[in-house]
């Protein structure tokens, strides 16, 4: 038989390096990280390294670019932001972490302008730069329009040359955290593979940053056949970041927490412009306002029910729409152009027309593929919306993620929730920011590079106040190389009991995990398939079903290189997916309506439920213990 790349067997080359400080992902909180990581570093000899699965320059959520930056305060007070972020996730946020990031993303946002990142500006202020005080075009109240097509390139340049391109390592997926023998509760080291060599890395450091990013394609997505691959989450954001983190025995919050975008179908094109900028309506397949119809359906979730609706609110009035069977739902784009239009020249109307274009082209390329390919012009033809599979993530409209160290100088904050280090995690030398930090969503590309700032002023503070301390990673280095090729062995040992490559008693393909695994949590973890519904019932289901599949994981094979990489990730998935599902059983309540429903317990329960449900995660044992914590409010209504 030949191997695409025989080369991979045979023992890989073993790398090991010593740091003092260890980032890694290369998304928006990575580079925010290693941007501002030199400022406190310097002249002080820590060596620092980032590492990426990736290419820095289109790698993570802002890979195709943006078109807007949506955390932008300007002229607001970062005290009304926290108020927004908490309507929006329905009441439970860590409102340290959200005004902490209010109080900082504008510095951000005037960098990246400085870096040539093009942000619209209003009749006027063209060229005049926001930090000079010139007006940016706003979509909404936190939004700002630009040219990003590039914003992921520009903002990696400036990581790259910040901590120096010697001390950046692409294309290694990084597989495990470990902690230290002689202190289990701090962690020590991190291996992983390159995706493109045979060879196999091993960190030592003081502490690091996890900031992988969220998870994608837990749930089985929409496109499936010829359409799968589309989603609208990047596809290479696995998980790592919760899994390696409650593998290390970091507290998670919020886990049960998902994010459920509307999209235009198909392409998953973004509504944000469309909504906020074009003021376009949504509407049933006769054309009913369907918030209006829906409004009675909300009395049930109490305040949470009033306007401004949260984003998981906007989306139940929609599922009930399409539930009850006035479906397609459609966004009406030629009216919301038309109204445009009515003051404009015909060169103006065709610039209007070239932004809605340009709104997909900047950000989601392949809605202008469906737009084009079914023929639909939006100055004409309205476009369906659908509410996509559910991913997890705690950076754009979700809050998902890891229970964090806050900052020391907000008034009120409890004292437990600061120790000492701001973002770091409950493993000494573990931080986290961007999607990783849970209960604190909305801050997305922008507050997302700004928490990695933030995290990077702790780290440095970290290193140096442990400067004589030496990691000893409790695990060997064979023990993790065996733990992490054992896939590639699998495949070895069996390959040739039987004739079809991927028929085969002694393992299971990378690709068939992953399809059982999206089954599952679809069927009895509130997806598409039960309209995002599940009761104790399903979640019982799931739970077995998921401890089976965790086991049969064990005999994944790897036939090559690429999947290698398509095992590890998802490992990653199904422990993200298994504390995603045990935090649902855990909060008896539908906190959410609109991104899932428990239909055992369909209310809102503010007297037992406003609180935040943490979960930790022993490796040993495989079992999950959990806790709430009480909810303590910071800024008044
Ligand atoms: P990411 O930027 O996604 O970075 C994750 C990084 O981790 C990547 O570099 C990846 O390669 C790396 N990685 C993953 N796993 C591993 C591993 N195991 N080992 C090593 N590296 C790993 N924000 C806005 O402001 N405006 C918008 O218009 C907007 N639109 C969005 C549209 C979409 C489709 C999405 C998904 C997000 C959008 N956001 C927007 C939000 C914004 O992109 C995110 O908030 C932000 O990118 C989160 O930053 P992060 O660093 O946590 O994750
Ligand atoms: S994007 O980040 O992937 O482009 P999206 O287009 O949904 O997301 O939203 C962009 C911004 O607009 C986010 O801050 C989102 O919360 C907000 N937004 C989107 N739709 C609406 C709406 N109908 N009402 C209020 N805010 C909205």
């Amino acid at each position: 038989m030949t191997m695409a790349n025989d080369y991979f067997f045979g023992k890989p080359e073993i790398i090991e390096e010593k740091v003092d400080i260890l980032i890694i992902g290369g998304g928006m909180a990575a580079c925010g990280c290693a941007f501002e990581i030199m400022r406190w570093a310097e002249g002080t000899g820590l060596k620092i390294k980032l590492v990426d699965k990736a290419a820095m320059d289109r790698s993570g959520a802002v890979a195709m670019g943006l078109s807007a930056i949506n955390t932008y305060m300007g002229e607001n007070d970062p005290a009304d932001y926290v108020r927004y972020v908490r309507n929006d996730l329905m009441g439970i946020i860590r409102e340290d972490l959200v005004y902490d990031v209010g109080r900082h993303v504008d510095d951000s946002v005037h960098n990246f302008e400085e870096w040539g990142l093009p942000v619209w500006k209003q009749p006027g202020d063209e060229g005049k730069r926001l930090v000079d005080g010139g007006k940016p075009v706003r979509s909404g109240r936190w939004q700002i329009m630009i040219n990003g097509e590039s914003y992921k390139g520009i903002v990696a340049e400036a990581a790259k040359k910040s901590l120096g391109i010697e001390n950046i390592q692409e294309r290694v997926f990084i597989v495990r955290l470990v902690t230290d023998k002689n202190d289990p509760a701090r962690v020590a080291g991190a291996v992983g593979f390159s995706v493109r060599d045979h060879k196999f890395y091993i960190y030592k450091f003081k502490c690091c940053l996890i900031a992988a990013g969220g998870a994608v394609n837990v749930f089985r997505p929409r496109s499936v056949g010829e359409g799968i691959g589309r989603t609208w989450y990047p596809v290479w954001n696995a998980g790592s970041t919760y899994a390696m983190a409650a593998e290390c025995g970091a507290e998670m919050t919020m886990m049960e927490n998902r994010f459920v975008p509307t999209r235009f179908k198909d392409g998953y094109g973004p509504v944000g412009a469309w909504f906020l900028l074009f003021k376009a309506k949504a509407m049933n397949a006769y054309g009913e306002d369907y918030q209006e119809k829906n409004k009675h359906t909300l009395e049930q979730y109490g305040k949470y029910g009033k306007p401004p609706y949260g984003t998981c609110v906007r989306n139940h009035l929609m599922l009930e729409e399409m539930r009850n069977g006035f479906g397609p739902i459609y966004i009406d784009t030629p009216t919301a152009m038309a109204e445009l239009a009515k003051n404009m020249t015909p060169k103006q109307v065709k610039h209007l027309e070239a932004e809605a274009w340009e709104d997909f082209l900047d950000m989601t390329i392949g809605q202008a593929g469906v737009w084009a390919g079914e023929n639909i012009e939006p100055e004409k033809q309205p476009s369906e919306l659908m509410p996509t599979e559910p991913y997890l993530l705690g950076s754009h409209a979700g809050c998902a993620g890891i229970w964090v160290s806050g900052p020391t100088d907000i008034p009120g904050v409890p004292s437990h929730w600061s120790w000492g280090y701001n973002r770091m995690t409950t493993v000494k030398g573990l931080f986290t920011a961007g999607d990783g930090v849970g209960a604190s969503g909305h801050k997305f590309s922008s507050g997302s590079f700004t928490e990695g700032r933030i995290a990077a002023k702790s780290m440095v503070k970290f290193a140096l106040d442990h400067k004589g301390w030496k990691p000893e990673p409790v695990h060997s280095v064979h023990d993790l190389v065996e733990e992490i090729y054992r896939p590639v062995r699998t495949f070895l040992e069996h390959k040739d009991y039987t004739t079809a490559i991927d028929v085969n008693p002694h393992y299971i393909t990378p690709k068939m995990l992953q399809l059982r695994l999206q089954k599952i949590m679809d069927e009895y973890v509130a997806g598409v398939a039960t309209w995002y519904r599940t009761n104790a019932k399903m979640l019982e289901v799931a739970e077995r079903k998921l401890e089976m599949l965790k086991q049969d994981s064990l005999k994944t094979r790897a036939k090559d290189l690429h999947e290698l990489l398509r095992a590890w990730e998802n490992y990653h998935r199904i422990i993200a997916a298994e504390c995603h599902m045990r935090h649902i059983q855990f909060r008896e309540e539908t906190r959410y309506p609109g991104y899932y429903y428990r239909t055992d317990f369909p209310k809102i329960d503010d007297d037992k439920w406003r609180v935040f449900v943490n979960s930790k995660y022993d490796r040993d044992s495989g079992k999950w213990t959990f806790r709430t914590e009480p909810y303590v409010q910071l800024i008044k209504d």
